[in-house]
C-alpha cells in the first residue's frame, strides 16, 4: 500500500477530539524531549512540527516564554483542538502539510515530538527542515521507531503473515544517514523505551483508533484485516500480553536526536 498523505490528515482529524484523552505516552515522550534539551543560549524563533494538539507546544511556551513559537500540522481540526489552549495567543498556530509550510524567517529550533514517523518521505522533509534552520540553528525531536509495538506486529506476524504492514518504521541509523544526507550534523541520538499498560486486550485497540493511528501504512497491508480476524487478534493478545486484573501491556521505542547545521563561517 503506496503511503498517501491525505489519508494521514483524515485519520488524525478524525482522532483530534479524543487524542488527548489516549496520549500518555506521547506526553511522556514530549515531557523526555524537552529535559534533553541542550539549547545554550536559549532559541528565540522555534518550530513545532506536527503540533497535533499542543502537547509539545505547551511545554516550549512554559520552558522558552521569550520565544516566538510557530506551531504547524497538516490537520485544521487538530489545530482547533490546540487553540482551545490557555496558551493559545502565545504560539502562532499554522494549519500546513510541514512539506509545503514556508516561512520568510528561518528558525534557530525546529523540534517536534511523536511526529516524524508519520511524515515520508524523509529525505524530503530532512532537506525541507534544513532549509528553514538558521546556520547555527538546531533540530531535536523524538519519533517512533522500529520496535514500536512489537507485541502487535510479533502477533500478527504469527496470525496473519499474509496481511503485514505495508511499511516499517524507521530504523535509528537510516534516519541518522537521511539527516546526515540532508546536511545535518547528529550531535547524538538515543532510544528509550515507554512501557504502557491498558485496562484490556479491547481497550488497547480502540486507544490507538482513537488517537488516529490504525488504518495508516504503519499498521496496514494492502488488505484490511476483516471483523473476524480484527476479534481473533484482540483475543490473542489478551491471552499472550495480559497482565494482572485483565490488564496488558505494549511498548513504544522511542528515537531521540540532536542535530544542528553548521553556521558556514564557524
Ligand atoms: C501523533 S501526532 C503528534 C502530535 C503532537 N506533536 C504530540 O506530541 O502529541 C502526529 C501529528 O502530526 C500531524 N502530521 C502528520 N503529517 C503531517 C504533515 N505532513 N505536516 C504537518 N503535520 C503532519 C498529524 O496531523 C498529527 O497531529
Amino acid at each position: 500500500m503506496p503511503f498517501v498523505k491525505h489519508d494521514v490528515k483524515a485519520r488524525f482529524s478524525k482522532a483530534a477530539r479524543s487524542y488527548e484523552k489516549h496520549a500518555d505516552v506521547q506526553q511522556r515522550v514530549a515531557d523526555r524531549l524537552v529535559s534533553l534539551f541542550q539549547l545554550d543560549p536559549p532559541p528565540t524563533r522555534i518550530l513545532d512540527v506536527g503540533c497535533g494538539t499542543g502537547i509539545l507546544t505547551s511545554r516550549l511556551v512554559d520552558r522558552f516564554p521569550d520565544a516566538e513559537i510557530v506551531a504547524v500540522d497538516i490537520s485544521d481540526e487538530m489545530i482547533d483542538q490546540a487553540q482551545l489552549r490557555s496558551f493559545a495567543d502565545k504560539v502562532e498556530w499554522v494549519v500546513s502539510d510541514v512539506l509545503k509550510f514556508d516561512d520568510r524567517q528561518r528558525f534557530d529550533l525546529v523540534t517536534s515530538s511523536s511526529t516524524i514517523q508519520w511524515v515520508l518521505p524523509h529525505s524530503e522533509l530532512f532537506e525541507h527542515l534544513y532549509n528553514l534552520i538558521s546556520p547555527g540553528g538546531r533540530l531535536f525531536f523524538s519519533m517512533m521507531v522500529t520496535g514500536t509495538l512489537t507485541e502487535l506486529h510479533s502477533l500478527r506476524r504469527t496470525l496473519f503473515p499474509e496481511k503485514l504492514p505495508a511499511t516499517e518504521l524507521s530504523e535509528m541509523s537510516v534516519v541518522k544517514r537521511t539527516l546526515e544526507q540532508a546536511g545535518f550534523s547528529v550531535l547524538w541520538r538515543k532510544t528509550m523505551r515507554e512501557d504502557a499498560r491498558y485496562e484490556d486486550a479491547l481497550a488497547f485497540f480502540r486507544s490507538l483508533h482513537e488517537l488516529g493511528i490504525t488504518g495508516g501504512h504503519l499498521s496496514n497491508s494492502g488488505v484490511l484485516l476483516n471483523r473476524r480476524e480484527l476479534t481473533r487478534l484482540i483475543a490473542e493478545y489478551q491471552k499472550r500480553y495480559g497482565l494482572d486484573k485483565g490488564e496488558v501491556r505494549a511498548s513504544y521505542q522511542i528515537g531521540y536526536f540532536h542535530c544542528s547545521k553548521q553556521n558556514p563561517s564557524s
